[in-house]
């Protein structure tokens, strides 16, 4: 077994999304960070009454868009007649694959009365070969969604596995999206195949990697192994991220996700020839 340390820390920024939305994000680390695109904390922010915000009408395509709620309530629709609300602990999959138009707005109760928000917005790239896949949705209630308690810590498997527990989600690459609370003195062992690209981001609290003490608001980039040891003093909560670096060169134009310019050309000529929806 060989075991993987931290080999760097990415900060964090927050910036204002949209009308207002509040994002944080951690600096883009390229292909440190592939598969993944971009990880977004929304919030977590306080909405008084007609306050919240959100993301009307939009496009995408060459790439998946995850959204996992931790307060709050959001409303997704889109050009192919999807629509449903998004409430705390449930998980959103989208693969957009050849393109979806859709909104993300808080739900009409929180426009209206405001209250907590606080989720997460992960992007996942596609391997050039998926990129005009068909689109797919995948919902799982919170109810639905897996989880374990064990010796101090509790998980939401949202893709991968965690202590003996697997997600329900079918990824097209293999993922492992996981949340988890450790509390005082918990100890945490979580194995991440050999190969793949893996990084904790750690939203409250702190954990410890070996002599690595991993702070609120900060991405650890994991080293090569087979499996990641975590230990917890005071308390944690963060999120375990791993896939396959994707050795592609990325072509990125806002919403859209490809390989080259000319494929990002014709996303733009297909949008605006009505053909994502
Ligand atoms: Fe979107």
């Amino acid at each position: 077994m060989s075991i993987r340390l931290v080999k760097m820390i990415a900060p964090t920024h927050t910036v204002l999304e949209g009308g207002g939305f509040k994002v944080r994000r951690p600096s883009s680390m390229g292909q440190l960070m592939s598969p993944f695109l971009l990880l977004d904390e929304m919030g977590p922010m306080e909405y008084g009454p007609g306050e919240a915000v959100g993301a009307p009408s939009h496009p995408h395509r060459g790439f998946e868009t995850v959204t996992y709620m931790m307060a709050g309530e959001m409303e997704h629709e889109d050009s192919a007649g999807n629509s449903g609300k998004i409430t705390p602990g449930d998980v959103q999959w989208m693969t957009a694959g050849r393109g979806v138009v859709h909104s993300e707005m808080p739900s009409e109760k929180m426009m209206e009365q405001g209250g907590l928000m606080h989720g997460f917005q992960i992007w996942v790239n596609l391997p050039a070969k998926n990129k005009m896949m068909a689109p797919r949705y995948q919902e799982i209630a919170s109810s639905d969604s897996p989880t374990v308690e064990k010796d101090g810590i509790w998980a939401r498997v949202i893709a991968g596995d965690c202590l003996g527990v697997n997600s329900s989600i079918d990824t097209v690459i293999p993922i492992t999206y996981v949340h988890v609370k450790m509390s005082q003195g918990s100890n945490l062992l979580q194995k991440i195949n050999q190969g793949l690209n893996a990084m904790i981001y750690v939203f409250k609290g702190s954990v410890q990697i070996d002599s690595a003490k991993v702070e609120d608001g900060s991405l650890a980039i994991l080293t090569d192994g087979d499996e990641v040891q975590l230990s917890c003093k005071d308390s944690a909560e963060f999120l375990i991220l791993a896939g396959p670096q994707i050795n592609e060169p990325i072509s990125r134009y806002g919403p859209f996700v490809m390989n080259t310019r000319d494929e990002i050309i014709q996303a733009i000529d297909d949008y605006n020839s009505g053909l994502l929806g």
